[in-house]
């Protein structure tokens, strides 16, 4: 009893590790406003080369991850198909996510989008399908302007591929608060259930993530690693490596817990063994070590690493 208004008790056994209150898990799953719980941990296979990517699917559904984030743009969703067929695990126990393609925006084109991928996963629905960028371009055409400002059309064909049975949730990627409202205003049948975006250490997006608990929509973070060339820098973080040395677990595992905790859905991406199973043993962080990497990430000047608007010859900047 009189350990209970201490905060730090140091332990013989476990030497310099606290053991803290207000430990509490972490939520294995987000629930959508479909009622359908989304696995708060997925496996993202952007960048997961072929004759790779299987594999990957297979060491991660065997470490317990039940959650795939894919896409049509990635190229390699008929090799993750068929790892998630050769698991023998029964369908509805594994989330696929995929995300409709630019070049397909327009309402005809959305059907057979959608009917590809299903037909590469060899599933007959997608629990989860986004709007991957509010960028409507047909290859080799100028972007369509109106289908860009106003997601409407597209939105609507979505929605009656759920009536379909086509398709279970649907949401978007890569929009921000002005381009989710506008698509508010339309009479939607059904709400976007998440935004992914990019959110990690350097990008921590607090007044997104307000914004959206605010209007029941599930962030989901991509790149929560920092992405492909900056994972270094996030491993390495002081308070990072400190907090990982304080609760016994490595930096990433620090990371991934940090933002499921926040109440993020959490999308790290490898296709090595080792990491994909250590990126899933995720922990609730104490109160005042989840504060102290808060503070680190909402405090430091934000950098985002990802913005394809120059890359795409846009004479806009697609986050704006
Ligand atoms: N909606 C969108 O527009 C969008 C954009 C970007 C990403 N995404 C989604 O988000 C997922 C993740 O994003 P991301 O790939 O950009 O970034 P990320 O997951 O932050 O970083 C991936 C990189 O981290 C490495 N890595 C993973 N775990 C590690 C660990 N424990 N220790 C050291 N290195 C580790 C990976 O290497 P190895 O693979 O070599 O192990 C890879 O190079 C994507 O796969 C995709 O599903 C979506």
């Amino acid at each position: 009893m009189l350990l209970m208004g201490i905060r730090h008790v140091r332990t013989s056994q476990q030497n310099c590790l606290r053991s803290y209150r207000n430990l509490s898990s972490l939520p294995t799953h987000f629930t959508l406003p479909s009622g359908d719980k989304i696995p708060s941990v997925a496996l993202g296979v952007w960048q997961a080369k072929r004759n790779e990517v299987g594999n990957a699917v297979t060491v991660a559904l065997q470490a317990g991850y039940r959650h795939i984030d894919g896409a049509w743009i990635y190229r390699n969703e008929a090799e993750v198909g068929k790892a998630v067929q050769r698991s023998g695990l029964p369908r509805e126990q594994v989330w696929l996510t995929s995300k409709l393609w630019n070049s397909f925006h327009a309402p005809e084109d959305v059907e057979p989008a959608l009917d590809e991928t299903l037909t590469k996963l060899d599933t007959e629905y997608l629990d989860l399908y986004l709007i991957h960028w509010p960028l409507a371009r047909k290859d080799g055409q100028p972007y369509d302007k109106e289908l860009t400002e106003n997601s409407y059309p597209t939105w609507q064909k979505l929605e009656e591929m759920v009536a379909k049975g086509k398709i279970r949730n649907i949401g978007v990627s890569n929009f921000n608060v002005r381009r989710l409202e506008n698509l508010f205003t339309n009479p939607l049948k059904i709400r976007p259930a998440v935004n992914q975006v990019e959110i990690n250490y350097w990008f921590p997006q607090p007044d997104l993530l307000k914004w959206a608990k605010e209007h029941d929509l599930l962030l989901q973070a991509y790149s929560p690693l920092g992405g492909t060339g900056k994972v270094k820098d996030t491993l390495t973080v002081p308070e990072i490596k400190e907090i990982g040395e304080e609760l016994g677990m490595t930096p990433a595992q620090v990371v991934t817990s940090w933002h499921i905790q926040r109440g993020t859905n959490v999308l790290p991406k490898s296709v090595t063994p080792s990491r994909i199973i250590e990126n899933f043993q995720v922990r609730a962080l104490p109160d005042e070590l989840f504060n102290k990497l808060e503070t680190a990430a909402t405090t430091h000047k934000p950098y985002k690493r990802f913005n394809p608007s120059k890359g795409w010859g846009l004479d806009f900047d697609i986050f704006e």
